[in-house]
């Protein structure tokens, strides 16, 4: 079965209300968003802590889309099989957390979930080549890993196109993660990108009260990067 390259958007509720996530998620998806992008941090691979499988699995009943989960976390092997307990559609783990992301990924798709290869900007995409057919996701940083609100690194955007290329007609999703907004949207669209992750760009001025924002925010990232892959076609 082919795979389904239309965009879609992924916002991160890294940027959403953490005592609320329940709401905030069925706000974001009622406005349209395609997929739920959940960043799990652990303090040690990245400098900064956010959530476990606990609060993926209490999530998951308000998330209708897909959950695709990020893991910022070293060691990740141990962790797989809570993660895929907790309803990740997606696990996606980072090539530097360790030196046998070979096996991690086979232990992702054992666990059931599809499985994604995250990689930092000073990661060459060039790296994924021998790990390609054990993917279903690659995710190219576009900021370092850590925090919602970063700006977007350009020079990622080569690296997007060059992993688009080496995918070719492999069932492969393309995600970008970090910086992403109607202005940087367009680039990543352009360059071979498919799933765009946003944060600060999607909840920015809006809430619960005010979904209707989060709405417009999800359609501008939407219309902007639709309108360069049409060029790009
Ligand atoms: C960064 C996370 C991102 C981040 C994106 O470590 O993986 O998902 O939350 O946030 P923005 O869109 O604000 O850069
Ligand atoms: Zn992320």
């Amino acid at each position: 079965m082919p795979l389904d390259r239309t965009l879609k958007i992924a916002p991160s509720i890294l940027s959403a209300d953490f005592a609320d996530f329940g709401r905030e998620i069925e706000a974001i998806e009622a406005e349209g968003c395609d997929w739920v992008h959940v960043d799990v941090m652990d303090g040690h691979f990245v400098p900064n802590l956010t959530f476990g499988p606990p609060l993926c699995k209490a999530i998951r009943k308000h998330i209708k889309t897909v959950m695709d989960v990020h893991l910022m976390i070293a060691p990740v092997d141990p962790y797989i099989e809570a993660f895929a307990e907790a309803g990740a559609d997606i696990i996606t783990a980072h090539m530097e957390a360790g030196p046998h992301t070979h096996r991690t990924l086979q232990a992702i798709r054992a666990s059931g979930r599809k499985a994604g290869l995250a990689l930092n900007p000073g990661t060459p995409v060039e790296a994924a080549l021998p790990l390609l057919d054990l993917c279903d996701l690659i995710c190219v940083m576009t900021v370092n890993p850590g925090f919602g609100g970063q700006k977007f690194i350009r020079t990622q955007v080569d690296q997007i196109r060059r992993l688009r290329t080496l995918i070719g007609d492999r069932p492969i999703h393309i995600e970008v993660d970090g910086g992403v907004d109607p202005d940087t949207a367009p680039l990543v669209a352009e360059a071979g990108a498919d799933v765009l992750v946003a944060g600060s760009a999607v909840f920015r001025g809006g809430s619960v009260e005010r979904p209707d924002i989060y709405g417009e925010n999800i359609r501008r990232i939407r219309e902007a990067a639709q309108a360069a892959m049409e060029q790009a076609a």
